[in-house]
């Protein structure tokens, strides 16, 4: 790359933020790279700041934070990209609030950060844009005159052409994305999706290497399945719990379950589903316990409140009905747990249990694979609808809306002979290791790099 790497994400790490899947992959890339990451303040303005302010550590690479007013903050995070695009893209209509300020607050914010880019960025440059907050991003850069590389990455599902029905007439994702050089998506099926979108929506061509050709331009749509930073995070999983303690309580049957308290997660039908399990158990003198960590997450959209309220009626009951004395089925936990720690339980845990109606990939997937001990590994439960289950095909894939089903496969899970336990997590490692994140970026920075958007550069 002959200019720097400009990475923009609306998530920036800085003290107070909660480091999630997205943000970590990100800070790899740039400690190797080096560059510039420009993501939103989380501390409010009182009027829309100028020009990107430094933020939190400058040293491995340059960090810059845009400023968000309390309305930007309510129309634009809360409003457009979470009570609009995130349930679009998840297939949950249903939950779309509509408001003609979020479609304002949404232009507003990514019109401004345009302006405060373009005053940075160089046309050697190389600019990353990621996820459903900045779709626009791309077409208000071209508008004032950027001609250099701007790359899209969408960590969620690509929404199929029936859902995006429910998306206002102005936006636009086959427009927006057109501005993009090259849209990489999580799984194939996310670039099936989107191919049909642009045919359907722009008329535009689909050509043999996997480029849509848009009047003179071409756009390049691509899978780049994203993964974990595998050797640090075997490495963590294998130290010793420091907390000896929490290590003994920690003993029996383990099922865990790591998810932000997010509706697309599943976990109403995962509770019910191990609560099924314990009905259903033949052995009653065999205790498992599902511990649940579900941090919370925007917690300003009713939504977010709603499936809150469901999951502790439901959790209340699961344990009324099930514990003894001395045994409590579940531990539910909603707050946010160190990734380092979370190694360490995935370890201990017999069953990982990934049960979301729809996830762009879902990284604790793959890290709970990576924990295992290859010589008496535990099982992955995983949902058909999750981008990890196109490639982990020998996890136990379930139907996450088949309460019986998951049940089902508890059972199976807990009650696998070592060799089936071994054969399977070797399949699903491979694909783990396939996807490291250190290459994830590589690969999808390097077709960046080869890719041309003018079709007269072609020939
Ligand atoms: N995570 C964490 N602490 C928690 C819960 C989650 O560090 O209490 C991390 C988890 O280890 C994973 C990421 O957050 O790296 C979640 O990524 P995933 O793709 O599974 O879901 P997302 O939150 O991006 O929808
Ligand atoms: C998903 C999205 C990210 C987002 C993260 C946490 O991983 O793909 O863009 O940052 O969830 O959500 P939040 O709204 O707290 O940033």
């Amino acid at each position: 790359m002959s200019g720097k790497l400009i990475v923009v994400s609306n998530r920036i790490p800085t003290a107070a933020t909660p480091a999630g899947g997205l943000v970590y992959a990100l800070h790899e890339t740039l400690r190797k790279t080096g560059g510039i990451w420009v993501g939103s303040d989380p501390e409010f303005h009182a009027s829309p700041s100028r020009s990107l302010t430094e933020i939190g550590d400058q040293s491995a690479y340059r960090r810059l934070a845009f400023g968000l007013t309390e309305l930007d903050h309510q129309t634009f995070y809360l409003g457009f990209a979470n009570s609009v695009l995130w349930p679009v893209c998840h297939r949950r209509g249903d939950l779309v609030r509509m408001s003609r300020r979020f479609e304002q607050g949404y232009r507003r914010v990514n019109k401004r950060l345009a302006q405060q880019i373009f005053e940075v960025a160089k046309v050697d440059d190389t600019i990353w844009v990621h996820d459903y907050h900045f779709f626009p991003l791309a077409s208000e850069l071209r508008k004032l005159g950027f001609e250099g590389k701007i790359g899209f990455f969408l960590h969620i599902p690509f929404p199929a052409l029936g859902d995006l029905g429910a998306l206002p007439l102005e936006a636009s994702l086959a427009r927006w994305l057109a501005d993009y050089d090259l849209v990489g998506l999580q799984t194939r099926a996310d670039v099936a999706r989107c191919l049909e979108m642009f045919r359907s929506e722009l008329g535009a061509e689909l050509m043999n290497d996997g480029k849509i050709k848009y009047g003179d331009q071409t756009v390049g749509v691509r899978s780049f399945p994203i993964g974990i930073d595998v050797d640090t995070f075997v490495a963590t999983a294998k130290r010793p719990m420091a907390d000896a303690k929490l290590a003994a309580d920690l003993s029996g049957d383990i099922v865990i379950g790591v998810d932000r308290l997010d509706y697309s997660k599943g976990l109403p039908n995962r509770f019910r589903a191990f609560g099924r399990y314990l009905e259903t158990r033949t052995d009653k003198s065999r205790r498992a316990s599902l511990l649940q960590i579900a941090p919370p997450t925007r917690e300003e959209v009713t939504a977010y409140q709603d499936i809150r309220h469901e999951l502790e009626e439901l959790a209340g009951r699961l344990n009324g009905e099930n514990a003894e004395l001395d045994w409590t089925p579940l531990r539910y936990i909603h707050r946010n747990i160190d990734r380092n720690l979370l190694a360490k339980l995935y370890r201990i845990a017999r069953v990982g249990l990934v049960t979301p109606f729809a996830d762009g990939m879902n990284l604790v997937a793959k890290e709970y694979i990576a924990a295992q001990d290859p010589n008496d590994p535990g099982v992955l439960v995983l949902s058909r609808m999750a981008g990890a289950a196109e490639d982990m095909t020998q996890a136990l894939l379930v139907n996450p809306y088949d309460i019986e089903e998951m049940s089902e496969a508890l059972t199976q899970a807990l009650n696998m002979p070592l060799q089936e336990r071994q054969d399977r997590y070797e399949a699903c490692m491979a694909q783990v290791k396939a996807t490291d994140v250190g290459r994830w970026s590589e690969n999808y920075l390097s077709a960046l790099k080869d890719s041309r958007r003018k079709l007269s550069w072609d020939s």
